[in-house]
């Protein structure tokens, strides 16, 4: 096997920091090679599974003091805050309980099979909760906070997690590294059902959530669903392939990463690394090359194009221009098809959060995650009816994609991506707006929107008006390019920008931002982190990436990337201040598994729960000296949640609750 053959099978997050078309190598430090100096001259790095390292410089005392500095700073959030560090379990603030809710393998239908990790087969995976969850959503069953539709997206695989005796270690030039045997086409059939998405009832009996197994709603959604394409895309003979002569009917979803749901109650799921699941060569000369490299196609990452077609370019070339869309789900009727929602864009969608305008336009707030690339929304040209439902259930598919330039005067200006209009003529090779959003990202370069550090999740506000970019890193922005709204060269933790729309209209084509925090340990000057001095050495965080927003306004942030390397935690799900003199205090409310990535979040409508999703808990992947040990399914760095020799670890949904009941921040 050869060494990108070896390395495609590591699907850890790194897929997403996989060297894109936006990337450029550069030899230039990081700033987390700098904090990883600073770390390790303290010695902070020794032991690092065992032992937090900000433990050890922050005791109770210096704890109660920042609780009450936070309290006189006008803080929203009064919460006890939990502190950083690394290990292998999850951990919650005092006073709240963190309940595994569903696993991945556990069984959403009465006839399905219980998990048996030892013989995993497609049939039964496509009948239990999918593999490294990430989008939650809550949809309520008339009207409760304690009964309702939990959504979930699954959005890729770990093999070397997931399935045992793939896995040798070797030793290549002096260092340890992880060869993996190819996966059999019944490993990639589990693969393809574990991904998708999963809708299931749950209910809140006694205080606690309960999964309703043959709750009649129940679904799984998976790379082998069958999907419309709707939309100004439908139909058009860049979509058509030889299964699908019509350009109408896409058999699957792929890599979906965060998401939404509608005001009129469907779940949307965000397609986002799509260009991993494509192999092969497209023929000599073909007309999508073009297309294909400003996606990163084909990537390799995995091994589907072996044994389906529709994943080897040189079979199927129009394949890839089937995936990167926003897919939706009437979930009130399991057996509907989903709909690719073309009318959104084609890019690494990271997720789809809505909001109602003032003149009821539904405003979908998107982000394209990669180093360079964009922030869009999109505006329905139909009004919400929140009196019928099913005038609302294709609004997507007619509306308005814009994409922002944010100068350096502090406006944001909101770009329409429509064909006719300035460079989107047929002069640049655009026939129609169907040309335009399946090369949305080649649209969006000639119209001269802000490159922007990786944008992740993008949240509406609708208590007070603001919305909320999360933009995740960029070690890959050169001193020479670095502008107002990305201002930091070789961006290692991110930052978060905060727009406001002109006169709080969230449709319309002008706004105003600002920094609400950059990223990072505030007492590394190097870095340039904007925390508030309240902040304590548990409460900073870098890699913003998915958020959510509670009832009472209060912004929580979620992180992807923080490890014994660069910051000596864990990811996690960070209470972020925006308002008044405490604005951009942050105080850790929990923390993840080692190896994991923080998803969901997601409060219900009583705000008496936060669903979280823990993605790829135990997963190291490659990179051995940040997680300071290998991690597979024969010798894993945690056998999260269950701690069961004969169980390997599982990415899970949990539930937080306020001990005794109550919202989760008062
Ligand atoms: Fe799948 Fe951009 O996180
Ligand atoms: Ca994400
Ligand atoms: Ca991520």
């Amino acid at each position: 096997m050869s060494d990108e053959m070896q390395h495609a099978h590591f699907r850890t997050s790194l897929l997403e920091e996989s060297d894109g078309p936006g990337s450029n190598a550069t030899e230039n430090r990081t700033m987390g090679e700098i904090i990883a100096a600073r770390f390790s001259r303290r010695g902070f790095l020794q032991g690092s599974l065992a032992v937090s390292a900000i433990a050890a410089t922050v005791g109770p005392v210096a704890l109660l003091s920042a609780e009450k500095a936070r309290a006189d700073n006008g803080s929203a959030f009064v919460f006890d805050e939990v502190e950083a560090g690394i290990d292998d379990k999850h951990h919650v603030a005092a006073g709240y309980d963190a309940d595994v809710l569903l696993r991945w393998g556990d069984p959403l239908f009465s006839d399905a099979p219980e998990f048996d990790p030892a013989s995993q087969a497609a049939e039964a995976q496509s009948k239990q909760f999918g593999y490294n969850n990430d989008y939650v959503g809550y949809i309520p069953i008339e009207g409760s906070a304690e009964h309702g539709l939990l959504v979930v997206n699954h959005e890729y695989t770990n093999p070397h997690l997931m399935f045992p005796g793939i896995v040798k270690v070797v030793d290549k030039d002096g260092k340890k590294d992880l060869e993996l045997a190819p996966l059999s086409k019944e490993q990639v059939d589990v693969e393809m059902a574990a991904h998708g998405g999963t809708v299931v009832e749950i209910r809140k009996e006694g205080g606690k959530w309960k999964v309703v197994r043959d709750g009649k709603l129940n679904r799984r959604i998976t790379a082998n669903t069958e999907m419309e394409l709707s939309g100004p895309v439908a139909g058009h003979d860049r979509v058509k392939t030889n299964a699908d002569a019509s350009g109408t009917r896409v058999i699957g979803t792929l890599n979906n990463c965060a998401g939404g749901v509608t005001p009129w109650g469907t779940y949307v799921m965000a397609e986002e690394n799509f260009h991993g699941y494509f192999n092969g060569s497209l023929p000599e000369g073909h007309k999508e090359a073009a297309n294909y490299k400003r996606y990163g196609v084909p990537e390799g990452a995995y091994e589907w194009g072996a044994h389906y077609d529709r994943f080897d370019l040189s079979k199927e070339p129009n394949e890839p221009n089937r995936f990167g869309w926003i897919v939706e789900v009437d979930v009130d009727d399991p057996t509907s098809m989903p709909k690719k929602r073309t009318a959104l864009g084609r890019f690494k969608h990271e997720g789809a959060e809505s909001i109602v305008s003032r003149d009821g336009r539904v405003v979908f707030y998107l982000g394209d995650d990669e180093r360079f690339d964009y922030v869009y929304k999109f505006v329905t040209a139909g009004r919400f009816d929140p009196d019928n439902r099913a005038a609302n259930m294709d609004l997507l598919d007619d509306g308005t994609l814009y994409v922002a330039r944010f100068s350096e005067d502090g406006a944001v200006e909101w770009l329409p991506v429509v064909f006719g209009q300035g460079p989107l003529t047929a002069e640049n090779g655009f026939d129609s707006q169907a040309d335009v959003l399946i090369e949305t990202r080649r649209a969006a370069d000639l119209l001269g929107a802000t490159k922007m550090d990786r944008p992740e999740d993008v949240q509406p506000n609708g208590v007070n008006g603001k919305v909320y970019v999360m933009l995740t890193n960029n070690t890959k922005r050169k001193d020479d390019q670095v502008d107002a709204a990305n201002p930091r060269a070789r961006n290692a933790f991110g930052h978060i920008i905060e727009i406001a729309e002109d006169e709080g209209d969230f449709a319309a084509a002008r706004g105003k931002w600002e920094i609400l925090l950059k990223c990072g340990d505030p007492s590394v000057a190097d870095v340039g982190a904007s925390f508030s001095t309240d902040t304590t050495a548990s409460g900073w965080f870098g890699m913003p990436d998915n958020c959510a927003v509670d009832s009472a306004g209060r912004l929580w942030v979620a992180t992807d990337g923080n490890n014994a390397k660069e910051t000596g935690r864990t990811d996690g799900l960070w209470a972020v201040d925006t308002e008044g003199g405490a604005r951009a205090t942050s105080k850790l409310f929990f923390r993840v598994p080692v190896g994991a990535e923080m998803c969901g979040p997601l409060f219900t409508p009583d705000d008496e729960t936060a669903f979280v999703a823990v993605q790829h808990p135990g997963d190291g992947g490659p990179d051995w000296e940040a997680f300071g040990r290998p991690s597979y399914y024969e010798d894993l760095s945690t056998r999260w949640p269950d701690f069961k020799p004969d169980m390997p670890v599982r990415p899970a949904v949990v539930a937080i609750t306020r001990q005794g009941g109550g919202k989760i921040a008062i």
